[in-house]
């Protein structure tokens, strides 16, 4: 029997024992799949020259004019630069930022890598409903019409609750909110698309919505924020489907699109150092794909035909084996009262005139 020294000698060997153990078969897996990756030429951050072709390839597309929200990082960028470089450089590309500095700098990278001199920017704060108001009128003077519309910039981690100069949640104001009123002033550029308009919307499965706390002063997360905002998009994707099915001939399509592995973002460089000490191990082992691989997956559903795209409409989509396939969704996106809730009370928040107008018109 061990006495109380002995199971300390015990307890010790067995640790001793383990961590061999652990050693023994983890440093040759580790550096398997090291060689593995440089082998198969598995490359994170550079596409391989056949995918790279493959995007550049012309394919029979139309030439497209998309804007981008959130088009200067990560899936926004990943997005921007495969479609702005694809199909000889045929598309259009507008990218909606915050920040000038950061747009210019987009601009002058995307040129130089893609060759294509059609890409610009539209400043707006998504933080400022005032932003959205002016970015709108700018598009609208700019452009007269658009064929996609990329609903993707968004606010990740946060360290604490801050407040909006409109007195809201920012997760909820620039992951939805904002972009919810930027749409609807959108739709008439839409639906004068020759190519059937199309807006895609990024999203993730789960969350719900804080009926009672919906700015979150009670009881606020960033993940709960960023959850909320993500059901507060899908409901808003269904009902816009469902508002233009009703219109005879309409060509706009609403389609959400959730990836279905984690890309390597700027989110990054935002989560604190534990997070990121984990992901980069996660990294190691294939767990996220580069921007650039989520927009080569992403970017026939913005240059797809029509008939294509409206087949898509008012379902939510993953690219999986290889193909876009359906998603099962929670019943509350398709709970048209729930729906109507949301609708009315973004439309409240938006303190919008014209906005509203146009909610009114597609009642
Ligand atoms: N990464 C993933 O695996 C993943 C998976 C599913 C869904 N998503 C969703 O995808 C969206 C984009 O995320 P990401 O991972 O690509 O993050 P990201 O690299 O941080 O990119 C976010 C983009 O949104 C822009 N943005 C943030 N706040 C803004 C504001 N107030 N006004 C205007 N633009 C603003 C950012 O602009 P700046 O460059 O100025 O910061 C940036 O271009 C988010 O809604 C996220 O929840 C991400």
């Amino acid at each position: 029997m061990c006495g109380n020294k002995h199971w300390m000698v015990c307890r010790d060997g067995w640790r001793r024992s383990y961590s061999c153990v652990f050693i023994y078969f983890s440093v040759p897996i580790i550096i398997y799949i090291g060689v593995k990756r440089k082998v198969l030429h598995i490359s994170f951050d550079v596409l391989s020259e056949a995918e790279y072709n493959l995007s550049y390839q012309l394919k029979e597309v139309a030439k497209m004019k998309v804007l981008v929200t959130g088009g200067t990082n990560g899936m926004g960028k990943g997005v921007a630069k495969i479609l702005a470089g694809s199909d000889n450089q045929i598309h259009e590309i507008i990218i909606l930022c915050r920040s000038k500095e950061r747009g210019e700098a987009i601009i002058k990278e995307l040129k130089v890598i893609t060759k294509n001199k059609k890409i610009s920017i539209v400043l707006c704060d998504l933080t400022k409903l005032s932003d959205v108001r002016n970015a709108i009128k700018e598009i609208h003077s700019q452009h007269e019409f658009l064929d996609g519309l990329f609903i993707n910039a968004g606010l990740g981690y946060a360290a604490k609750r801050v407040e909006t100069e409109d007195g809201m949640d920012p997760h909820f104001q620039v992951n939805y909110l904002s972009q919810f009123m930027l749409t609807l002033n959108l739709l008439d550029l839409l639906e004068k698309s020759e190519n059937g308009g199309r807006v895609i919307f990024n999203v993730t499965e789960g969350g719900e919505i804080f009926w009672d706390d919906m700015q979150m002063k009670k009881k606020w997360s960033y993940e709960n924020g960023i959850h909320q905002a993500m059901v507060a998009k899908r409901m808003f994707c269904v009902r816009l489907h469902n508002l233009y099915r009703k219109i005879k001939g309409s060509k706009v399509s609403f389609i959400g699109f959730q990836i279905s592995k984690t890309v390597w973002t700027n989110q990054i460089n935002i989560i604190p150092f534990f997070m990121k000490t984990m992901a980069k191990v996660m990294k190691f082992f294939g767990a996220f794909i580069s921007i650039e691989k989520c927009g080569m997956i992403m970017s026939p559903l913005f240059t797809e035909k029509q008939e294509e795209s409206l087949k898509k409409s008012g379902k939510f989509i993953t690219w999986k084996k290889k193909k876009f396939t359906e998603m099962k969704q929670d019943k509350i996106v398709f709970d048209k009262e729930m729906q109507d809730k949301l609708w009315k009370i973004s439309l409240d928040l938006c303190k919008d005139e014209k906005t509203a107008q146009i909610a009114e018109k597609h009642l």
